[in-house]
């Protein structure tokens, strides 16, 4: 048996969504070490599984830890946004009946220096996908400071942006994570809960992965696809995730499109795509607290598509 170097997180939450689908194809969009997978193949026999990730080193993992459930999964490298489009045109829309996607990097991710996520890293990658061409060397020594100023605000939601954009343009080129956290030291927040670089770094992998154009994406195609009875669990550890996937949940639940000063509606009143399942997000409990800490920021909102 494999040491498993993530544990997947709401992970009963994940199992009660799809375990009762009575057939057809459930997609997840973040493999990752094939916890939710497995857990997902294990809990549902009736159902098949199209596992998506970006990272080879999590596909050749997941390759060999899902081979036992033999032809009920099949497993595509490539990012989400583009996957899901192959996906839809290849397999029946009424065959969809689940999609899941866990938002963000893996502990294995973090944990191994050389891929440059975390603060101590020799490197500056950060690519969840090594064959990308955007890393975050080019980021961090090649952005202009406005652009930079942008992401350490937006994506890193750091008050001090400026001063922090400042001191990377006066102080680079660097050419590890671990010599930039370092010489920013001074300026990051003092947080009891996380290093003081954690945010910055966070800022520069959501860049560098494009993490929320991804999210917006697998919505906007999901939205498209018009899937007649399937539901859409999204796992995400970051405000501005959440909100992405709270605001395009109510607006899929919505039958009138037509502007609120509208006097009347003119869009026909059909738009609605099915209904929320969970009205607030829900989040780990104190026992899964306890055995990872990772749930802390976890939030997972799930809709249901219903045009049968
Ligand atoms: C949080 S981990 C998922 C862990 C997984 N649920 C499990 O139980 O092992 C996120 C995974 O999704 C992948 N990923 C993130 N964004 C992606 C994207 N846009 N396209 C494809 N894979 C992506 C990452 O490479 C990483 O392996």
């Amino acid at each position: 048996m494999q040491n498993i170097p993530h544990i997947p997180v709401l992970y009963r939450e994940v199992i009660d969504t799809f375990k009762d689908i009575e057939s057809g194809i459930v997609i997840d969009c973040t493999m990752g070490y094939g916890g939710h997978s497995s857990m997902i193949l294990e809990s549902n026999p009736n159902i098949k599984l199209i596992a998506i990730d970006q990272d080879q080193t999590a596909i050749d993992f997941s390759t060999e830890r899902l081979a036992a459930f033999g032809d009920r999964v099949s497993i595509k490298k490539g990012r989400f946004s583009s996957v899901i489009q192959d996906i839809l045109r290849e397999v029946d829309a009424s065959e969809i009946k689940g999609v899941l996607a866990d938002i963000g990097v893996s502990s294995l991710q973090l944990d191994q220096k050389d891929r440059g996520f975390s603060y101590e890293s020799d490197n500056l990658d950060m690519r969840m996908d090594r064959d990308a061409s955007l890393t975050a060397q080019t980021v961090v020594n090649e952005y202009s400071k406005k652009e930079l100023e942008t992401i350490i605000l937006e994506y890193g939601e750091l008050r001090n942006y400026k001063k922090i954009a400042s001191e990377i343009v006066a102080k680079r080129p660097f050419s590890s994570a671990k010599e930039l956290s370092d010489a920013l030291k001074s300026d990051m927040p003092r947080g009891k809960k996380i290093h003081p670089a954690t945010l910055l770094m966070q800022a520069i992998r959501i860049e560098v992965n494009d993490e929320l154009g991804e999210l917006k994406s697998l919505l906007s195609s999901l939205k498209n696809a018009r899937l007649p009875d399937a539901k859409i669990a999204i796992i995400s550890f970051h405000s501005l995730e959440d909100r992405i996937v709270k605001q395009a949940f109510a607006s899929w639940s919505k039958s009138c499109i037509c502007p609120q000063e509208a006097m009347r509606c003119t869009c026909g009143n059909d738009h609605q795509l099915g209904k929320i399942l969970t009205k607030k997000p829900l989040m780990a409990k104190d026992d899964e607290l306890k055995e990872n800490v990772r749930s802390r920021s976890a939030k997972m909102r799930v809709f249901q598509m219903d045009l049968a």
